[in-house]
């Protein structure tokens, strides 16, 4: 039984925001505004005086719009000064020429809304942004040219980017801190160094174009894994490099590294690990609060910029996960063991690092937004209305089989001939007639956003499915396989004006059909499981803390 957890009366916060709206810009004109490095004080500069960052990532693209300020208020009271945040491409320009700014895709409001909560951004607008996120945030129609190199000099794939920032780009110019916005540093592709290509034209390209949207004041960087194999095709000069590295990593050693490329500059770790990602099959990951706030204390007392990744992870709704090579989907939810939970909980985390910023930066006094209530709304009966075979009626070439209820495979004379999954089951042996048609469910399980098989066309088959809630795709659920059992349902999706209306795609055995008819339901929890036993692990699970490892952020 597919279980689903349901928030519903979420307190108003607007009242709570007034002290903290003195945003930034206050006091100071446009033109006295100026972020920059400092290499002779080995710090950044801001308005000429010397700053250090402690920032957190948000992904406003896992986040309904409908609690971008809650969350990011929750950011401001731990202590943060500003937010890390993607772009990704594909969420913003599903088909060629075809954008989306508005509603849960208004990243300008976004981004307004951190300089209003008094936070700082530090904008990552890829084109490639990784992120556990379809195919990397570059959208699969780039792959309509079978050929293409993506993320190198292709010229196919430059002059699908140069149009892309073209229309991005402008947009967040106005926003840049020395024109009155919050954004203090852009960075430029991501963790490059990972990838084979190692194209430094292409860098080069970036470069130029960033340059030529956002100008020549704007701080530029890279990030890099902190080993010094990663930073040789991710660092470019002009571009001030940085690493990344979690709990556990010597990071003496790691910041050398740094050194190594940078030897004059801020110290920044722009990818500090609070937790990990998860795959399905693989047993749910966690990081201790302890490691996360004796590591980030050490981090602070070098000095050093530090960004959490993830202060809040979020939720993959819909078909956004992306994958990992080998072939290993990642679930619905992005918790990430992170601060914040994926429904903006306080946790205990939150609490902790929270204690350690204080102990090195102010943190605003005052109430902190309470987590969301839960509300267990109990079993609701399914009714079935078609098996996908009748939703595709071409699969009967004599006419539509008319039924009472949704016949099945057998019924129709359509015999499925198995399974297939990548990375799982990769053969079948069919038996058959000459000149029978063989047809193909094929379901994107999420595109690879990380590695040299980013060129993803099409994976496997799978047995699961996804829900909507009054239209709205919570997601993906495949509770048989685990860790993740149950599904965040946002409350502003749920209506008290009429009936909500919640539908199940099935995709391999639904329970619904003849005598099994009344175990088809779902549940709606007040108690998140994501964490639950795994029946399938395919590959070795690294542990969470061995943030070499690279497949992240
Ligand atoms: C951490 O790295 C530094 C620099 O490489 C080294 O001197 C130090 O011994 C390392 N510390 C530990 C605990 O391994
Ligand atoms: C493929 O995955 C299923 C779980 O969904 C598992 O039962 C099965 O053993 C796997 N097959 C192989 C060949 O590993
Ligand atoms: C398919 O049939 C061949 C020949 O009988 C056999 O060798 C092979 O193992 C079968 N493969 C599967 C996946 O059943």
């Amino acid at each position: 039984m597919l279980r689903l957890r349901l928030p519903t009366v979420s307190l108003l916060l607007g009242p709570l925001l007034g002290p903290l709206l003195a945003g930034p810009a206050h006091g100071l004109h446009v033109s006295q505004r100026t972020f920059a490095i400092d290499y002779s004080q080995d710090s950044f500069l801001k308005d000429g005086q010397r700053f250090r960052y402690v920032s957190g990532s948000i992904h406003y693209h896992r986040i309904p719009s409908f609690y971008w300020k809650d969350r990011l208020l929750k950011m401001r009271m731990a202590g943060l000064n500003a937010i890390q945040m993607y772009v990704p491409w594909n969420f913003h320009e599903p088909l060629p020429g075809q954008y989306q700014f508005s509603d849960d895709h208004d990243v300008g409001h976004f981004i307004k809304l951190a300089q209003e909560l008094g936070l700082l951004v530090i904008l990552r607008p890829g084109p490639y942004i990784c992120a556990e996120w379809d195919m990397g945030g570059l959208p699969a129609w780039l792959l309509e040219k079978e050929s293409i190199v993506l993320r190198s000099s292709d010229p196919d794939y430059l002059a699908a980017v140069d149009k892309w920032l073209g229309v991005l780009l402008p947009k967040m110019k106005p926003l840049l801190y020395q024109n009155g916005g919050p954004i203090i540093a852009v960075q430029v592709e991501n963790e490059y160094g990972s990838y084979f290509a190692c194209d430094y034209d292409y860098l080069r390209f970036l470069q130029k174009l960033f340059r030529h949207h956002l100008g020549d004041d704007v701080v530029l960087f890279t990030t890099d894994g902190w080993s010094e194999a990663f930073l040789k095709c991710g660092a470019l000069q002009g571009l001030y490099a940085t690493v990344d590295f979690g709990p556990g990593v010597n990071i003496t050693a790691a910041f050398l590294n740094q050194r190594s490329v940078e030897p004059r500059g801020p110290l920044v770790n722009s990818e500090f690990y609070t937790g990990w990602l998860d795959h399905w099959g693989q047993p749910h990951s966690t990081v201790s609060t302890q490691a996360v706030a004796s590591s980030l204390y050490n981090i602070l007392a070098l000095g050093a910029n530090v960004n959490l990744y993830m202060f809040i992870g979020g939720t993959n709704f819909a078909y956004w996960n992306g994958a990992n090579t080998p072939y290993a989907a990642q679930p619905t939810s992005y918790d990430y063991d992170a601060p914040l939970s994926e429904a903006g909980d306080l946790t205990e985390k939150y609490f902790a690092v929270r204690n350690v910023i204080r102990k090195f930066e102010q943190v605003p006094e005052g109430p902190i937004p309470p987590s969301t209530p839960k509300f267990a709304y109990g079993r609701v009966a399914l009714t079935q209305l078609k098996t996908v075979e009748e939703a595709l009626n071409i699969l009967s070439p004599s006419g539509p089989v008319k039924s009472l209820y949704p016949l099945t495979f057998v019924k129709v004379k359509q015999v499925p001939q198995g399974i297939l999954e990548r990375n799982n089951v990769t053969t079948l042996n069919i038996s058959g007639e000459a000149g029978a048609t063989l047809d193909l469910l094929v379901e994107n399980m999420g595109r690879v956003n990380y590695g040299r098989f980013n060129n993803d066309f099409k994976v496997g088959y799978a047995h699961q499915g996804q829900v909507w809630i009054n239209g709205f795709n919570l997601g993906r659920y495949w509770p048989a396989r685990g860790p993740q059992k149950t599904l965040f349902v946002p409350k502003h999706i749920l209506t008290v004006s009429g009936p909500n209306t919640i539908t199940v795609l099935e995709l391999e055995r639904a329970p619904c059909s003849g005598a099994g008819r009344e175990l088809c339901a779902v549940e709606l929890v007040d108690q998140p499981v994501i964490g639950a036993s795994v029946t399938y692990t395919h590959f070795p699970v690294k542990p969470p803390r061995q943030t070499p490892w690279p497949h992240h952020g």
